[in-house]
Formats: structure tokens, sequence, C-alpha cells
């Protein structure tokens, strides 16, 4: 397959950056669509581990990488990302890493508006990252949005600050609480933001459509989850941007037809970052166990991930919302250890059995899991790197995965390193 889209079916963390790597190397240019720095995407080369925020998780190996007209950025963080990688001795120059004129940027006031309505939510916060992600999506929809392209031109940057930035602190004086912020501070800060990125910036649509006729392949990488997608995540529990594959075309700027493929980053457990329904959610000593083996704390946050059972409900609503034509396994060696596994293969509300996935909050809060459960396997896999090598019941697990998902497991992954895989079929040659 010529292009292939790379998305969380979970409630994110499913080690997408991982498998983004790995797949990399099959690809010529990798594109993130959606998101801003709430993403944390983990790669593990020759042992040294790399985290990116914003740069797509291709740059590693080498390749192209874009930033989608679909992101929201924190020019700040991207240049400390760029800056640490070149330490690194990753190339991450003008030829290597593009930005879309139109992606737009996180400006100081989208941060302190996610902390100032967190504090004032109190319990019923959402657990956002933080990062302004919320609010600067808000801004793009209500058409006061900033991006890059008014970062190349000095006169309307500083208009568009100074319009808003009045409203932005009467807001955050009068209703958050908060600190009121600098226009003139904020001017100077960008003009230096946009001296240093300008040369990144440019219409990728264009390069997109380049690389696509000269026959080369393209990497899309979702951040995030199905299940944290504005649209049909658990809603307000989510975060403020469309997540699911359809999405890698409009914030790319390209058509459906380039995208062949659509592989789906399975946890093999469920976990969950910041509040909101998990019905398979563990609350015992496995839940524990998962927990630290699995070593679960956020990429971004640092905070303590929860865990739970792995949920059939949540993967076949991903497999139909996102098109998926294949599954990508990971963290499976993490499940070693314990007696026997559950899986969630549907809802019961009520005494009614629901294998759909409710829209309701309050149905879904209602909802107790029905479980399947198999026999578990001591056997440490992080060093197998064939599916035949596996141990019976590692693979019989597997195959209940494919049998209750309808859709093919294409990549099994051991272990956190881009060697620890087990490649079933390469999604780029199917
Ligand atoms: P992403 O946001 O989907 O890219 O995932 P994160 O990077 O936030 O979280 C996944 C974590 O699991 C990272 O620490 C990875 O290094 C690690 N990881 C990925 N695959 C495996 C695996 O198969 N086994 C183990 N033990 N760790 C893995
Ligand atoms: P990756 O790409 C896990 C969660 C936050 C919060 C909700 C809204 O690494 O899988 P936001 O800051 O986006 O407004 O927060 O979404 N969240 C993530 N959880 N992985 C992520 O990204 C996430 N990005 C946002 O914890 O519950
Ligand atoms: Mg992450």
């Amino acid at each position: 397959m010529s292009n292939i889209a790379i998305v969380g079916t979970q409630w994110g963390d499913e080690g997408k950056g991982k498998l983004v790597d790995l797949l990399a190397e099959h690809a010529d240019a990798v594109v993130r669509f959606q998101g801003g720095n709430n993403a944390g995407h983990t790669m593990v080369v020759d042992g040294e581990q790399f985290i990116s925020h914003l740069v797509p998780s291709g740059i590693i190996q080498g390749k192209i990488c874009f930033i989608g007209n679909g992101m929201v950025v924190d020019p700040q963080v991207l240049i400390e990302e760029l800056d640490y990688l070149e330490s690194k001795g990753v190339k991450a120059g003008p030829d290597r890493l593009k930005i879309s004129e139109k992606a737009h940027l996180i400006m100081p006031y989208h941060k302190s508006i996610d902390h100032g309505r967190e504090r004032m939510k109190g319990e019923k916060k959402i657990g956002t990252t933080g990062r302004g992600i919320g609010p600067a999506y808000e801004d793009k929809a209500t058409r006061r949005g900033i991006r890059f392209i008014d970062l190349l031109e000095p006169e309307v940057l500083k208009e568009k600050v100074i319009t808003i930035l009045d409203e932005k602190n009467f807001y955050l004086k009068n209703y958050l609480n908060g600190e009121p912020l600098d226009g003139e501070a904020i001017i100077a800060e960008f003009t230096k933001y946009a001296e240093r990125l300008a040369p990144h910036v440019t219409n990728i649509s264009v390069e997109l459509d380049q690389i696509v006729k000269s026959g080369q392949r393209i990497l899309f990488e979702g951040a995030q989850g199905t299940h944290l997608d504005i649209d049909h995540g658990t809603y307000p529990f989510v975060t403020s941007s469309s997540t699911v594959s359809g999405n890698a075309c409009c914030g790319a700027g390209i058509g459906p037809k380039h995208i062949n493929g659509v592989l789906g980053i399975v946890k093999a457990y469920t976990t969950r970052v910041g509040a909101g329904p998990f019905p398979a959610e563990l609350f015992d000593d496995i839940g524990d166990q998962i927990q630290s083996k699995g070593a679960e704390f956020g990429a971004t946050t640092g905070r303590r991930r929860r865990c739970g059972w792995l949920d059939v409900v949540l993967l076949r609503n991903a497999a139909r919302l996102n098109g998926l034509t294949g599954l990508a396994i990971t963290k499976l060696d993490v499940l070693g250890g314990l007696k026997t596994l559950n899986i969630c293969t549907g809802y019961d509300h009520q005494g009614t059995r629901r294998d759909d996935f409710p829209a309701s909050l309050k149905v879904l809060g209602e909802c107790k899991p029905i479980y399947e459960t198999l026999p578990g396997w001591d056997e440490d896999i992080s060093g197998v790197r064939k599916f035949e090598d596996l141990p019976e019941n590692a693979r019989n697990y597997l195959k209940r995965v494919e049998e209750l998902t309808e859709t093919p497991i294409q990549i099994v992954s051991v272990g956190a390193g881009r060697e620890a895989t087990i490649v079933l079929e390469n999604p780029f040659n199917k």
C-alpha cells in the first residue's frame, strides 16, 4: 500500500510513537495531522529513549516530517524539541521538518485559560494536559486563531494579538481570577519564534501532493486515541480535535483516495489518563501490577495512568470509525505472569447486554463489563521475534482479539525497543 494512517484505538498512549518509528523505515514522509503537545510519543532506538510531543515520530528514521494544518502548535515547545533532536545528532532543519502555514498557534492565554478553567472546575475537571489545546481549537473554530502564516506577517500578528488580548485579559481577570497578560511581551516573544521557524513554514498540501505524484509513500501519524475524539469519544472527557483516520485528510490537506490503509494501535490492556468513564478499569492488585510492570505514567504530564482489561467494545467501535485494515497489538509482554486474562466482550446495562459504545455518559457509567476469561502465560516473551515462538496461551489471546474485532493483527510489540517486534504482515506491503 502506498500511504497508511496510524491511529490509537483506545484512550491514547497505545504505543503509536513506537509503531510510527518502526514503520517510517518504509515511508518517505511522516505527517502529524491533529492535536498538539498534549501528545507524548515514545520511541526507543538502540536503548535510547526519545519522546516527541510535536515533531512526527519519523524524524529519527531521517524521513521528511510535516506538521499538518490540523495541529495546534506551541512554538516554544517545538523549538525546544528541534534543539533537542539536533543535540542528539538527529537532523531537524527546514529541509526535514516542514510546518503548514495554516497550522494554528497555541498562545500564552490559551495555556492560562486551560489552567484557570480546570482550577475552577475542581472535582469536575476534565484532567487536561494543561497545554492550552482546547482554548486554541476554540479560537480556531470561532475564527480568532493565530496561524503560522500570521507569524510571517508582523503587522497582522501585532494587530491580532492586541485585539484578542483585550477580551482574553477580561475573561482571565474577571472570570478565572487569573493574571492578565502583557501584549507587547507576547509580540516580542512571538517575533523571535517567527525568525527561528519561518524557514520551516510552507504549503504542505502542495508538497504532499508532489510526494504522492512521485510514487513515494506517506505515513500519517495520529495522536491521542479514538475514544478521546471530539465527536466519537467520551464527550466531554475528550480532547478538542478529531483523532480518527478521516481527519488525516483534512488535517494534512490531502484527498481520501490517498489513504490506502489504516493501522489501529491497540495496547494489550486498556489505560486512560485524566478523568472520564472507563468500564473495564481495575481497582485491585492486578491493576497495580499492570500499572507498575507497564510503567504506566503519562509521557507528557507524568500522571499515573488508570489501568484495566482489554475492552473489545472499544476496539470494535474503533475498527468501524477508522475503517481499520489492520491492528498492531502492543505491550503484550506486560501481561506475562498473570494466571488468567479477562477480555471485556460487551457491557451489561441494567440487565441488558450492549455491544455498542453508548453516547450517554450516564449509561456508560452504569455499564458493567462482561468478561471472557482466558488462561495466561508465565514466560518472558520480550525476546520473541516470531509469532510461532510465542507461548500457546499468548497466541490464543491474540487470535481471540482478531476474532472479536474481525480485524487482522499485522504487528505484535513485546517491548519498548524498535527491535522488540513481531511483524506478521508489513502494512505497507498489503
Ligand atoms: P503513544 O502516545 O501512543 O505514542 O504511547 P506512549 O509513548 O505515550 O506510551 C507507550 C509506552 O509504552 C512508552 O513508554 C513506550 O516506550 C512503551 N512501549 C511501547 N510498546 C511497548 C511494548 O510492546 N512493551 C513495553 N513493555 N513497552 C512498550
Ligand atoms: P498521545 O498522543 C493520553 C487526554 C488528557 C485529558 C483529555 C483532554 O500521547 O496518545 P487535552 O489536554 O487534550 O485538552 O486533554 O485528553 N489526552 C491524552 N491522553 N494520551 C494522549 O496523547 C493525550 N492527549 C490528551 O489526559 O483526559
Ligand atoms: Mg502518549
